[in-house]
């Protein structure tokens, strides 16, 4: 995620900048760095760990004045969270900084072109390519006003994936330029003649400035001290930015705008669906997962899989199994990892542990981790949180991209895990070579447009903001799914009693009859999570059927169900539509209401959504 910051104009911009990143270190403390020219050429500092860390440094050894720079603080993707990992990075002849936000997704064939040139490389990052292209391509653009503006079009065109660029020149003491596709930059525009900010969002600069313009995609911004401020497309075509007025104040900026940082969180999963599929699904619609480090043969050799992890991950572990069972046929057990050293599991050198923690630290899971590695078997580690203990002591490693998560309850780091999961499975269906190739290449496509689908989700959950407010006072609520909707009620419920402290359980539909149907009183909330009717062995109906037993009994029943399904309607006391979506990818849109229902419940009632009571983001104790 990362965040970014820079500035020019009449103040100290070492101050401004670190203001800056004060108020972005919520995008990521896996380092942090600045670069200010001065004297002629770049003066930096990085280093890796807490923002604090930096300020130390520059306390023992201060930068030389300067009115311009650039800032940025690192969650790490590419490379470890270290000191020469962390940006700005310099161009080899030194007179080029840049630092980004995203991920380069050609950067292997771009750094061996630099290689090939005889750059030596100082970091393992995907960004330290751009330093040397954009050094290059200055050097080969013929001089004059927006030289480095055209290099930094000309590099951008080059590149695929995501990223927000901001880049400096020692050559060009008054100028920044930025870059951006896929990813996010604000410009804040000062009082004084000549003063300009950047930032990942607008909380980088609030504090001098509410005037802001918003870049669009591909599109290229140059601050000039004495030309002011140019946006032009990757063609170099003039275009005018969107002005706006900034009318938050500082804490609400951090936030995006929303009461709580889970809620920004829940709005940012389109983004962090799509970056975890960023570089991973090829056009060819075969998936490409260099980073997982187990030969072709160890993954043919796997005839049994777990999955281990602790709460809303363990949840993606049930969904993950639904899918991997089927794309596979190979067996998935799926375990909570508080249990599962202590029953002596049957594990070999054939067995895949994959291991699912969004901090990477959870110590249930490592120790399960460990168990797992002890039995010989290999061990595949999906977290969000790169560098930390779980993956390194994995065998394998994907991480989702959700970007850092302030808040406790798990959100966007759910989907995708789920997501992840789902190429996991894909992943190895494909390497087996296994008999569902085209239900598998038409579900790679499906997966791409999931981004989309939350999307739609979220632009509809006014209703259930209100149906929240009306369950504020329920003593207990329960949650009904089958299939891949069992751990979507699971989920539900959890989020619900995480944040609301309302008793809330999850049920297989099916189970119901066989007891839990006796909580059933009058009025007792009960939220289904109806399968697509298009879904294998008649599910649908009977969770129909479902819905109208617990009906019967009293129930003030919510139903999330997909867009036209109107069987549940004579049954439903509230509806909740979601897309269209295919069965095992449903929980990807699903549970989006379920998070935003508990949120609103436990912000009725008066509690801190954001840090419920009793509970850590990352439990380091078994
Ligand atoms: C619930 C929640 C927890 C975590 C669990 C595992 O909203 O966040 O249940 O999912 O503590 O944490 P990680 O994924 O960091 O291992």
């Amino acid at each position: 995620m990362c965040g970014i910051v820079g500035y020019v104009g009449p103040q100290n911009a070492l101050d401004v900048v670190l203001e800056g990143l004060r108020r972005l270190e919520y995008r990521g403390y896996d380092s942090a760095g600045v670069a200010v020219l001065a004297d002629g050429g770049q003066a930096t500092a990085k280093k890796a760990g807490k923002l604090a860390n930096l300020e130390k440094a520059l306390a023992d050894s201060p930068l030389p004045e300067s009115t311009i720079g650039i800032g940025h603080t690192r969650w790490a993707t590419h490379g470890g969270p270290t000191d020469r990992n962390a940006h700005p990075h310099l161009s080899a002849d030194g007179k080029v900084a840049v630092i980004h936000n995203g991920i380069i997704e050609n950067f292997a064939a771009l750094r061996a072109e630099c290689e090939t040139a005889g750059v030596e490389f100082a970091s393992e990052t995907d960004t330290e390519v751009t330093a040397h292209l954009l050094a290059a391509t200055y050097d080969a653009t013929p001089e004059g006003p927006g030289r480095l503006a055209e290099a930094m079009r000309a590099v951008s065109r080059r590149l695929e994936g995501a990223f927000t660029l901001v880049a400096s020149h020692a050559d060009e003491p008054d100028t920044l330029v930025a870059s951006r596709r896929n990813s996010p930059l604000v410009v804040g525009v000062g009082d004084g003649d000549g003063e300009y900010f950047l930032g990942s969002d607008v909380a980088a600069f609030i504090a001098h400035t509410r005037e802001a313009r918003e870049l669009g995609q591909d599109q290229v911004v140059e601050i000039d001290r004495n030309r002011g401020l140019t946006v032009t497309d990757f063609g170099g075509t003039v275009v005018e930015p969107t002005a706006y007025t900034v009318n938050w104040d500082a804490a609400a900026a951090e936030k995006g705008g929303h009461d709580w940082f889970m809620l920004k969180e829940i709005a940012e999963q389109p983004q962090a669906v799509a970056d975890t599929l960023l570089g991973r699904l090829g056009d060819d619609g075969r998936l490409v997962l260099d980073e997982v480090r187990l030969t072709d043969q160890d993954l043919r050799d796997i005839d049994k899989v777990f999955v281990v992890s602790c709460g809303t991950s363990y949840h993606a572990g049930l969904i993950a199994k639904y899918a991997i069972e089927h794309w596979t046929r190979i067996p998935v057990e799926v375990e909570v990892a508080s249990e599962f050293r202590y029953r002596d599991p049957v594990l070999d050198r054939s067995t895949l542990v994959v291991v699912i923690s969004q901090s990477g630290e959870t110590m249930d899971t490592l120790m399960a981790l460990r168990h797992a590695k002890d039995q010989k078997a290999r061990v595949l580690a999906i977290c969000n949180v790169n560098g930390s203990t779980i993956p390194r002591e994995s065998d394998a490693v994907l991480y989702t991209h959700a970007g850092p998560e302030i808040a406790v309850a798990s959100t966007k780091s759910f989907l995708a895990q789920i997501v992840a999961c789902y190429l996991v499975g894909l992943f190895l269906a494909q390497i087996r070579g296994i008999k569902y190739t085209d239900e598998v290449a038409a579900i790679v496509e499906d997966i791409r447009g999931l981004p989309q689908a939350v999307e739609q989700v979220l632009t509809q959950m006014e209703p259930v903001r209100e149906l929240g407010r009306s369950l504020a006072d329920a003593d207990t609520i329960l949650f009904l799914g089958r299939h891949v909707g069992f751990p979507v009620a699971l989920e539900g419920a959890l989020k619900l009693k995480e944040l609301a402290y309302i008793h809330a359980e999850g049920f297989a539909a099916g189970e119901l009859k066989h007891g839990p149907i006796a909580l059933i009183d009058q009025g007792t909330p009960v939220v289904v999570v109806v399968p697509s009717p298009r879904s294998r062995e008649s599910v649908h109906g009977k969770v129909v059927s479902n819905i109208q037993e617990v009906r019967a009994r009293g129930a003030r029943t919510i139903v999330i169900a997909e867009e036209g399904d109107d069987d549940v309607l004579p049954y439903a006391d509230h509806v909740i539509r979601v897309p269209r979506t295919p069965t095992l990818l449903a929980p990807i849109v699903t549970t989006v209401p379920l998070q935003v229902l508990a949120c609103e419940i436990a912000d009725t009632r008066g509690y801190d959504v954001d840090q419920p009571r009793n509970l850590a983001k990352s439990v380091t104790v078994e």
